[in-house]
């Protein structure tokens, strides 16, 4: 099989904004505890984070992370989660049905994206609590002084701001699993209030509406929400997870298809909306949750515990391929998706594995890392227009899903350019070619790296954290202006060109 690409400097898609490499950090199961914070663990640092994590979280480039959920936020009080640990209640999570000690809240995790070197994107309640609570967390957390919830936190050790910018306005308000579900006009005006209490109290701040929970429940919801808060919020939020518990691969790996479908129909009740609202701005994609989830689905576990093993996705070579489809559809709309969350970061269907002190304490990287390190590495930059032509196969949506998906960004200094690619072929080689008449006098390759396995299945673990890892063994190479290279069956590669 043969695929083309074609590409110009001057088609260009649009500058990537690096928060669309951010990830999620929710209160369920390990995440936190045993994830990011382990006081007893060797690597511990002085507040108790665990240094083998963070050196993880800084690798993959990270640049903003969500928090702290997720489903567990509509019925979290704040407060409960700040000032003397000694005095912190714990509580009953409704979410997931486990117990919540409160030994990290937001005193701690803003300090641990400092050391992780991300932006913290903070989701306030909208389901058990309203505007008020939502209006007095900013206070708490970025007013200066001078205030009783400012001067609270200044007296509990955090003199200065923390000066969270992005914030989200509530968590999947539309799903009736979520505490404190809302009609999509109930909703809409408490986000509204919310939003306005919330700027007012800090004009600085950017907002983020809940979109629907997916695809399926997307349309009414977004126009309806829409129609009260557009003027109020920079954002409105998509969420998506893909699985394949039938074991059908060419169907799976087309979801990322889905998740193009679903973006360009984001934009399209967003920009009806500006038509009637007669408004000049344009509203921007949140795409803060998205990755595989299916393996942990249905597993079992007792109620009421601190911390379970839950939601601990095991990912395979064939998540990782349509986590890659999945990065490349996020840079392909880079002019409208501004934010995009990896959910979640660790130990919950997270890129990251680790085990508690008392399993051994190591931490390692799961093969959907690789793609998201490759992308967040040298996917900054401007996306071009890509012109593919390439065969394709019918799935039962889509009667033509191209065997190759693709797309390349030049970096910020002009000096670059990276290529990626996933083939979705189980079988065939592909004969990748890119033209690059239009981009460079000498262009010459950097490395192809490239990564896949005899199993579609092989998965990384603590005793073989290497079994699905990258490498530089694709043979990209350059003649004149067309560069070849062979992509192969069920693979991910990036082909790195110097301009
Ligand atoms: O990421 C896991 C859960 O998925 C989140 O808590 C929720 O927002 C979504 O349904």
């Amino acid at each position: 099989m043969q695929a083309k690409l074609t590409l110009h400097p001057a088609f260009q898609v649009g500058k990537v904004d690096p928060r669309l490499f951010g990830s999620f950090i929710e209160h369920l199961g390990r995440a936190v505890y045993h994830g990011i914070y382990e006081p007893d663990h060797p690597t511990a640092d002085d507040q108790g984070f665990r240094r083998d994590v963070l050196e993880l979280v800084r690798k993959l480039g990270v640049t903003v992370v969500r928090y702290p959920g997720g489903n567990f936020v509509s019925g979290y009080r704040w407060e409960d989660g700040t000032g003397d640990r000694a005095k912190r209640p714990r509580r009953a999570d409704l979410a997931w049905g486990d117990i919540e000690t409160n030994e990290i809240g937001i005193d701690e995790f803003q300090e641990w994206c400092k050391r992780a070197g991300a932006e913290l994107m903070m989701a306030v309640n909208l389901g058990t609590r309203g505007p008020e609570e939502a209006r007095q967390l900013v206070e708490y957390c970025n007013f200066p002084g001078g205030t009783e919830l400012s001067d609270r936190r200044r007296a509990n050790g955090l003199e200065d701001p923390f000066g969270i910018r992005l914030w989200c306005l509530g968590n999947e308000m539309d799903g009736e699993w979520q505490m404190g579900a809302k009609t999509a006009e109930e909703y809409g005006r408490i986000a509204c209030e919310a939003a306005k209490l919330m700027k007012w109290t800090d004009p600085t701040i950017e907002l983020v509406a809940c979109g629907s929970s997916h695809y399926g429940m997307c349309g009414n919801w977004e126009e309806t929400v829409l129609r009260h808060v557009y003027e109020h919020v920079d954002y409105i939020s998509l969420h998506s997870y893909y699985g394949n518990p039938n074991d059908d691969t060419p169907e799976f790996l087309s979801c990322s298809l889905l998740m193009d479908e679903y973006i360009r129909t984001v934009c399209a009740i967003a920009d009806y909306v500006k038509k009637i609202k007669n408004s000049n701005k344009t509203m921007y994609l949140s795409f803060d949750e998205w990755n595989v989830w299916f393996h942990s689905n249905g597993a079992k576990l007792p109620k009421w515990t601190v911390a379970p093993h839950r939601l601990e996705d095991v990912y395979t070579l064939e998540d990782a391929l349509l986590v890659g489809c999945m990065l490349i559809t996020l840079l392909r709309h880079c002019d409208r998706v501004k934010i995009a969350c990896l959910a979640q970061l660790v130990n919950v269907i997270a890129p990251i594995l680790t085990e508690n002190v008392d399993e051994g304490g190591r931490a390692w990287a799961q093969t959907i890392f690789y793609p998201f390190l490759h992308a967040s590495l040298y996917g900054r930059g401007t996306v071009l227009t890509p012109i593919v032509s390439c065969p394709t196969y019918s799935v039962r949506r889509y009667p033509e899903v191209p065997y190759v998906e693709t797309v390349a960004v030049v970096s910020d200094d002009g000096s670059e350019m990276t290529v990626f690619a996933v083939n979705r072929s189980a079988d065939e080689v592909i004969d990748f070619t890119v033209d690059l008449t239009a981009c460079a006098k000498a262009p010459a390759v950097i490395e192809h790296l490239t990564m896949t396995h005899a199993d579609k299945r092989a998965v990384n673990t603590a005793d073989d954290p290497q079994n699905v890892c990258p490498d530089a063994s694709g043979n990209a190479a350059i003649d004149g202006a067309t560069l070849t290279a062979e992509l192969a069956p069920y693979s991910w590669n990036v082909i790195r060109i110097k301009l």
